[in-house]
């Protein structure tokens, strides 16, 4: 399907600003929003401001949209005051908006740190156990969930897209395994669209590398091919000092996100 207008939320963030421009050509309008200040709208462009976490405007926000690609919120280990707003309550607005006004077809912006406590060099599959490493990754699992929920009751297809680490450039030893190319996220988000058929699933965000955490054959049904790989940068990152061999963020696929809290305000 080609998008009328394709809602794209945390349009202001990293991710957002490059899906932004990159698909652009691939849809008839675009609406952009973020609690963030945005660039002004360009042609074909309507930029709106809106937090999640409140329910009637993510309403507003929803309407007079065919597909939107979900990526605003919290992207990173936070105390889960901050988490329950963004991620948990504003997926669920953003679905109860999608399922009130017809929307069809989500992309969720998911992660790794859904399953970040299975070890470093196991091969995963997309029906591997979950097994989150924080307040973040729960809150994405939570998303999952919710995405699954809304195919199954009310029919709303989604695709759960868990990044690795989608950066210009992969900058450590545990990106060898989790880079997504800016490049490769704009085709895994373009084929998800793009698809004539999508019903539920859940895919790697991630590059094609030569030992590869997560395997997913199915997504070369979807025309997803990714086009990058972290091997020229091998060399590179071999060279920078390893991390102790018990370090928790060596051992396990969600690198430092392992470690991070426990978070003692509020008590
Ligand atoms: N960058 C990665 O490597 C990576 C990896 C895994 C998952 N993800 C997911 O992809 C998405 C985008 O990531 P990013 O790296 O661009 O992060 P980002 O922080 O740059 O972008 C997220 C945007 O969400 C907005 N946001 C936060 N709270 C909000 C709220 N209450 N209401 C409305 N907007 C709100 C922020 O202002 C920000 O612009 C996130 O959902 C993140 O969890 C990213």
């Amino acid at each position: 399907m080609r998008p009328q207008r394709l809602l794209i939320t945390g349009a202001a963030g990293r991710l957002g600003s490059h899906l932004r421009q990159g698909l652009k050509p691939h849809v008839a309008a675009m609406r952009l929003s973020d609690i963030a200040p945005m660039a002004p709208a360009g042609v074909g462009e309507e930029v709106v401001s809106c937090d999640l976490a409140d329910k009637p405007a993510v309403g507003r926000l929803v309407a007079g949209c065919d597909a939107v690609v979900h990526l605003g919120g919290i992207p990173n280990e936070q105390p889960f005051e901050r988490i329950v707003e963004a991620n948990i309550k504003g997926v669920v607005h953003l679905y109860e908006a999608a399922r009130r006004h017809g929307v069809r077809r989500l992309v969720y912006a998911s992660s790794n740190h859904v399953v970040g406590f299975h070890r470093q060099g196991e091969v995963l599959g997309t029906d591997c156990e979950r097994r989150p490493d924080g307040f973040y990754g729960l809150s994405k699992s939570f998303g999952e969930d919710v995405a699954r929920l809304y195919f199954d009751r009310w029919g709303i297809e989604s695709a759960c897209l868990r990044i690795g680490s989608c950066v210009a450039q992969p900058s450590d030893r545990r990106m060898l395994h989790t880079w997504l190319s800016h490049r490769d996220l704009n085709e895994l988000v373009r084929c998800c669209l793009a698809a004539p058929s999508l019903g539920f699933r859940i895919l790697w965000g991630v590059s094609a590398h030569r030992d590869p955490w997560w395997r997913d054959e199915a997504a070369a049904s979807l025309g997803f091919h990714p086009a990058d790989s972290s091997e020229p940068h091998r060399e590179r990152l071999e060279r920078l000092p390893p991390l102790d061999a018990s370090d928790p963020a060596r051992l396990y696929q969600g690198g430092a996100f392992v470690k991070m809290g426990p978070f003692e305000d509020g008590w």
